[in-house]
């Protein structure tokens, strides 16, 4: 094993015991730690024993060839750099063992200064892609990381984007006694609803919000409108009406809200078309819709108004 940093491990696979010797002496002396297999069988059984960083291999032995070798050995080390040792004829063996995976190949017979500074670019090479692949993995991580980071961000924009407009309502209901507390209330009571129809939890908070914002087109209303006590004219009816609008209006570029844009716009609509602003019937109101038009006649007529007592609940 390469117990300790520095001390690098070679593999020499050959068949032929002088030349495996030799190619052994050579790589102790430049300070490698050696082991030696004289075929493929026991190159794969070292491999499994050492964790080994370059296997320098004959091509033709007997038994399992070195083009075969090549691919169970990255199979079992795939960070393995191989160096062919191929003979001089045998050119195709050696293209072949480089497209199965080795590095590079030596003719032979073999130089050992050339060996040397073949090894020494093999192993330059696994460096790097050992590095590169590392790189890779931390960047991936950090890609993760920032992302999540940047889903958090987005979260929080998204809920102080709706907190102000809550603001908003709030301040627009506070100028009138019979109105505050209104949209805090409908929404409680739409996500109760909601709640009752089993709707899941995604869609009882986007009908709470949606509650929450419902008559926010409202600060689109004129103030004497709004304060009149009193039955409206026409065209002040047709004013009020207006609200929906400006609401979904001032929604609708907050591209996180979704549905709860449409739920704001159709809550005044009517199951049997009467309502407005599209007289939508039946189904076409959005469920969100329908579930604040009824908390919202629960919640007028459980409050006092000017010219109406409060009722109980039943
Ligand atoms: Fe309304």
């Amino acid at each position: 094993m390469t117990a300790h940093a520095g001390i690098v491990t070679v593999l020499v696979v050959d068949d032929e015991e002088p030349i495996r010797n030799a190619l052994r002496k050579y790589l102790k002396q430049q300070q490698f730690e050696v082991f030696a297999a004289s075929s493929a069988d026991e190159a794969l059984e070292q491999l499994r024993l050492h964790k080994v960083a370059l296997m320098l291999s004959d091509i033709r032995m007997p038994g399992t060839s070195g083009v075969d070798l090549v691919p169970q050995a990255l199979e079992i080390e795939p960070d393995l750099a191989i160096l062919m040792l191929t003979a001089v004829n045998d050119a195709t063996s050696a293209a072949l063992c480089m497209q199965r995976g080795a590095m590079d190949y030596l003719t032979k017979p073999i130089e050992l200064a050339d060996l040397g500074r073949a090894v020494q670019r093999a192993l330059k090479r696994r460096e790097m892609q050992l590095e590169s692949r590392h790189l890779n993995q931390w960047l991936k991580e950090e890609v993760t990381t920032r992302t999540a980071e940047l889903q958090r961000q987005q979260h929080r924009m998204e809920r102080i984007s709706t907190a102000t407009l809550e603001a908003l309502v709030n301040a627009l209901e506070a100028k009138d006694p019979y109105l505050r507390g209104h949209s805090a209330r409908v929404a409680d009571l739409s996500a109760n609803i909601a709640t009752e129809l089993a709707l899941g939890e995604e869609v009882v908070d986007r009908v709470r919000v949606a509650g929450r914002l419902h008559d926010l087109g409202k600060i689109g209303t004129r103030d004497a409108v709004v304060n009149k006590e009193g039955p409206l004219t026409a065209e002040e009816f047709e004013h009020v009406k207006q609200h929906v609008i400006i609401g979904a209006q001032i929604l609708a570029p907050l591209v996180h809200l979704g549905d709860i844009v449409a739920m704001v716009k159709s809550h005044h609509e009517r199951y049997d078309g009467t309502g407005y602003p599209d007289g939508l019937r039946g189904e076409e109101v959005p469920l969100g819709g329908r579930i604040i038009a009824a908390a919202e006649v629960y919640d007028a007529l459980t409050t006092a108004r000017p010219y109406q007592e409060k009722m109980t609940p039943e």
